[in-house]
């Protein structure tokens, strides 16, 4: 497995790639890989030549009051993970090569996505995504590029950026990975102790009940989402910030429930900020 820092040197090997015609895919992360980036990297192992993945903590998408400077950092560990999953080429960019300055030429993402759930809840959040991921997409130039259900609102933007912006990258969606309870995968587990780690479990056990009243027959919105908020709202030490049932592509509230929307829930445990989903 090749390390590149330099932007130079990673465009160089992609090219080089491209133009022998082989398949390339792209893993981005922010590092502190766990089972969720591992079953991305498999993936994309199994259907590309070449494996790229990027691990950098992008300054544009945490908000002032949110963990930058705590988000967990393992570069041995990013290492070992990477070369196990048969990534062929990581680029690790230090910050002033991937923001030399502050970039003044910025995507903003409108509509729902924008304005609701994490899109409220994280004014820029997804505009900093946005930005980084359509640089990174540029250096690297994928045939596919993989990304996890479990960030559905962020998985719906990038569909969106390179529907509108004519990327020429296919975006593959791939499902969230779980502890055996049912709790995402997350580097944020990590923020939980013992007993909120066992609260946790709630946001999962929530978003079943939501599904279950669809599969009873549930068909109003309300009914659906109110399944998963009873049982959010009754866990102790679990401070919901929203229950939603949604369009999988716009983020936009549904008429009536329907297979292949997502409903999602976003929660406060402890210090952690956890999101989960499901899709119908
Ligand atoms: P990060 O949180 O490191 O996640 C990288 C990718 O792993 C994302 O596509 C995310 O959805 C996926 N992922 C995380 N947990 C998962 C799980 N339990 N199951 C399946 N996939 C999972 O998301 C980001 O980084 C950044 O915003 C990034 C896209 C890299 C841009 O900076």
């Amino acid at each position: 497995m090749r390390e590149v820092a330099s932007s130079v040197e990673l465009r160089a090997a992609t090219d080089a790639a491209r133009s022998a015609g082989a398949g390339v895919g792209f893993v981005p992360t922010m590092g502190a890989l766990h089972a969720g980036h591992r079953s991305l990297l498999a993936r994309a192992r199994a259907e590309n030549a070449l494996v790229v993945a990027s691990v950098f903590v992008n300054p544009l998408q945490f908000g002032p009051a949110e963990d930058l400077a705590g988000y967990p950092r393992d570069r041995a560990a990013d290492l070992a993970v990477l070369r196990a999953e048969g990534a062929d080429l990581v680029f690790l960019p230090a910050e002033g090569e991937m923001w030399p300055s502050r970039p003044e030429v910025r995507l903003r993402v409108g509509g729902a996505l924008a304005e609701r759930l994490e899109g409220l809840l994280r004014p820029g959040h997804l505009d900093g995504v946005a930005t980084v991921v359509a640089k990174l997409l540029h250096l690297v130039g994928p045939s596919r590029a993989y990304f996890g259900q479990k960030d559905a609102q962020q998985l719906a933007m990038v569909r969106r950026m390179v529907d509108d912006l004519a990327f020429p990258n296919e975006i593959v969606a791939c499902p969230t990975v779980r502890e055996p309870d049912g709790l995402a995968v997350s580097s944020r587990n990590a923020y939980l102790s013992a007993p909120e780690r066992e609260r946790a479990t709630a946001l999962y056990r929530a978003l079943r009940a939501g599904q279950a009243a669809f599969e009873a027959g549930r068909r109003d919105p309300p009914a659906v989402e109110g399944a998963a908020r009873d049982l959010l709202e009754d866990a102790a030490g679990v401070e919901p910030d929203y229950v939603a049932l949604v369009d999988p592509d716009t983020f936009e509230p549904v008429k009536q429930a329907e297979p292949g929307q997502v409903l999602a829930v976003a929660a406060r445990v402890g210090r952690a900020r956890l999101i989960d989903n499901v899709i119908l």
